[in-house]
């Protein structure tokens, strides 16, 4: 029995020793999303240590936040990237870089983007006022700061969806580009698939499907869909404007169209049948 099992052990190590040497690149590919699933920089940690880099000062023309020009003590957020992270076992092209916020909100874009655009971690605002990091945000009617950082760009278009200005972020998060795809997909059902694409685009940074996507809004779908408790005609409004239901509601008005809403929903619908269990 045991030299069978040996036997057995050898000729898979034999298999596996031929494999590494002709596909290698795949194995290579392989390897680097397991280290991926892994990476989290926990910037307050890093700050705590003194390993954030270099402060400095940047200028951001037209601050999308602020909607003027402004000056940050900051610093470089790919040096700190590439201090931490060793980039060469990363597969750029297929990882996002998730920025995780105080309120759970989680907006994500293509690392290799990032890579290419001058990011800077600011800690403090150059003109704020005694006593305080940060100029006042101004947001429906809230005051907030951007404590601890705030993602800004010196080299990005402002007016550019894909690019993310996150402020109030704790942590980087680097995962693989097809790890939400393929738990969040509906594979087998064409029409859910329009919804699906534009959930990601538009909802995934603010909510969770079976426990994945942000916490800023509540999960949609575990363990009661919304598609449950919801009339259908009234969570299609509902989406679209979301201030028609509810007064000083937190979620925005994301500007999507009625028929876009319904695509969202059947998406939904289709989610409740394939509800997370208990063995992920
Ligand atoms: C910026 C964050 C944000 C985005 C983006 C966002 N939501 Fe929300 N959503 C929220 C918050 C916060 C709430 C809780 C609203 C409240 O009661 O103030 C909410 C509530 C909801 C509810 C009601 C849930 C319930 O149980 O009553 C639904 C449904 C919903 N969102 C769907 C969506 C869909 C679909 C999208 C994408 C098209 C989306 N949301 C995008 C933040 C967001």
């Amino acid at each position: 029995m045991k030299t069978v099992k040996t036997h057995l052990i050898l000729s898979c190590f034999f298999i596996f020793s031929v494999l590494s040497c002709n596909q290698k690149k795949e194995q290579k590919i392989e390897q680097t999303v397991n280290v991926q699933a892994e990476i989290v920089l926990d910037l307050l940690a890093l700050q705590e240590k003194n390993k954030l880099g270099k402060d400095t000062v940047v200028t951001v023309i037209n601050d999308p936040v602020y909607h003027k020009t402004k000056k940050y003590h900051a610093v470089n957020a790919l040096f700190l990237l590439k201090n931490e992270i060793d980039l060469s076992k990363v597969d750029i092209k297929n990882t996002l870089i998730i920025f995780e916020c105080i309120d759970g909100y989680k907006p994500e874009m293509p690392l290799e983007l990032f890579l290419e655009t001058n990011p800077f971690l600011a800690f403090k605002d150059v003109d704020a006022p005694k006593g305080s990091n940060w100029e006042k945000i101004v947001k429906n009617g809230n005051e907030m700061d951007a404590d601890p950082f705030y993602l800004v760009y010196t080299s990005a278009p402002t007016d550019d969806q894909e690019y993310k200005w996150p402020y109030n972020v704790i942590k980087f998060r680097l995962e693989s580009k097809n790890k939400n795809i393929e738990v969040l997909q509906p594979k087998d059902d064409e029409k859910a698939m329009k919804g699906f694409a534009l959930y990601q685009k538009q909802c995934i940074t603010c909510h969770a499907i079976n426990g994945i996507g942000g916490e800023m809004g509540p999960e949609l779908n575990y363990p009661k869909s919304v598609t449950e408790y919801w009339k259908e005609r009234d969570l299609v409004d509902y989406i679209v404007n979301p201030a028609s239901f509810r007064h000083k509601v937190k979620m925005p008005t994301l500007g999507i169209t009625k028929q876009e809403s319904q695509e969202i929903v059947d998406y939904l619908k289709y989610m409740s049948e394939h509800k997370k269990t208990n063995s992920n």
